[in-house]
């Protein structure tokens, strides 16, 4: 080593900086002691991901790839699977709109009475829980450049402009396209906003929710042709909240959520009557099933298959996988009719709260009861 590089890092030279080399050094320190301290701490394990390590790379990528993460890390609420959806609709339409695969955050559904996690949000909303097999995104967060959504867009303006995205409107799609151009080079972008709740929208989710949680095709059914050649398949809904109170008092017809008793027994004479050359095959959906409740349906003489193995993302398959849903507005419902093979759903609306509005797509069609009339039955053919 030549004497003046000797000199220059000797002990003495050092010694003689003092004190702004030292400050420099215990900040470079500290710094790394928090880094690391961050690091180790339970909010990677919050996070519950596997985090890629800051490291900068030889040469930064011009553009960032498709398949950085939209981590959405607040939590999704602690009701049934279909309401949880009412509180991240805006970060499917903002994930989507900024190139990103949106991915949650560990989150359980606690079940207070029995004092049991009956299972973890996050868990199936990132696909791990269905057989998407190949369309599961990846859990993977590259961390270079973490931006959040709400530095580029206030809470006050979300719900606006993801029903302006919605609806196709130029405003929204200009608004959009700044935001996009601001979060360009965000590795992964995180999103904390959980006051949303929103019933309606599902329109315009329907793809992803599909596409995150619908099993393959080749688990479906073939789509019934007309006339039918195999038994039309038809699956009820009755909502656990239904059948707690009153419900047996009103026959099965003073619900909230799943379609009253009395018309499901009259659509089955009409399907039966209509479609079922070839028999029908009936599945009912009844969380802690009552067989009080479902001896109202007894009265039809039908054989059925009841679901309630509270396996709840196996049991939303085997209601959604029929040919004709009849349902209320019951959430678990409607997501049973948004990942449903091509069919029909009859749903009847208490309240109407748009939570069917625009869900006519991937073949699956919608009548509402008021509206309802026994030709509807042939859209059950996916048409
Ligand atoms: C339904 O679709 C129309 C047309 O795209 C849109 O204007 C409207 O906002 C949508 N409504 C809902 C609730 O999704
Ligand atoms: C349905 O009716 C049959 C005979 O009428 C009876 O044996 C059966 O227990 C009933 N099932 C339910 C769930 O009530």
């Amino acid at each position: 080593m030549p004497a003046f590089y000797a000199k220059r890092l000797s002990w003495d030279t050092l010694r003689r900086r003092t004190p702004l080399i030292w400050i420099f050094l215990a900040a470079v320190l500290s710094l790394c002691v928090f880094v690391s301290a961050v690091w180790m701490s339970p909010l990677s394990t919050y996070l519950g991901m596997r985090l890629i390590p800051s490291v900068a790379p030889l040469e930064e990528p011009k553009q960032v790839s498709a398949t950085r993460a939209y981590l959405r890390a607040g939590s999704i609420g602690t009701e049934g699977l279909g309401s949880t959806l009412h509180h991240f609709k805006h970060s499917i339409v903002l994930s989507g709109a900024l190139d990103s695969s949106l991915i949650f955050s560990w989150d359980v559904i606690y079940d207070a009475k029995h004092e049991i996690d009956v299972y973890s949000t996050s868990r199936i909303w990132n696909g791990e829980k269905s057989p998407i097999g190949s369309r599961a995104p990846s859990l993977t967060i590259d961390a270079r450049k973490t931006c959040r959504i709400s530095d580029h867009l206030p809470s006050a303006d979300r719900a606006a402009l993801v029903r302006g995205l919605c609806s196709g409107e130029e405003w929204a799609s200009e608004e959009m396209e700044r935001i996009k151009l601001a979060m360009q080079d965000c590795t992964s972008i995180v999103d904390t906003e959980y006051s949303e709740h929103t019933q309606d929208l599902n329109g315009c989710i329907m793809g992803w929710i599909r596409d995150r949680l619908a099993p393959d095709s080749h688990f479906l059914p073939s789509t019934l042709s007309l006339p039918p050649n195999r038994p039309i398949t038809v699956g009820v809904h009755v909502r656990w909240g239904d059948t707690r109170s009153d419900f047996k008092e009103y026959g099965g017809s003073n619900l909230y959520g799943s379609m009253a008793l009395p018309n499901v027994v009259r659509i089955l004479n009409d399907i039966r009557e209509r479609l079922g050359q070839h028999g029908v095959k009936l599945t009912v959906s009844m969380q802690l099933h009552d067989p009080d409740v479902l001896a109202i349906l007894n009265e039809t003489q039908l054989d059925y298959t009841v679901i309630d193995s509270g396996d709840t993302v196996g049991d939303l398959y085997k209601l959604s996988n029929n040919d004709i849903l009849l349902v209320g507005e019951s959430s678990y419902g409607v997501l049973a009719h948004l990942i449903a093979p091509p069919g029909l759903t009859i749903v009847e609306m208490q309240v109407h709260l748009g939570k069917y509005t625009n869900t006519t797509a991937f073949g699956r069609n919608v009548v509402e009861l008021e509206d309802y009339n026994p030709d509807d039955l042939l859209l059950a053919v996916g048409a």
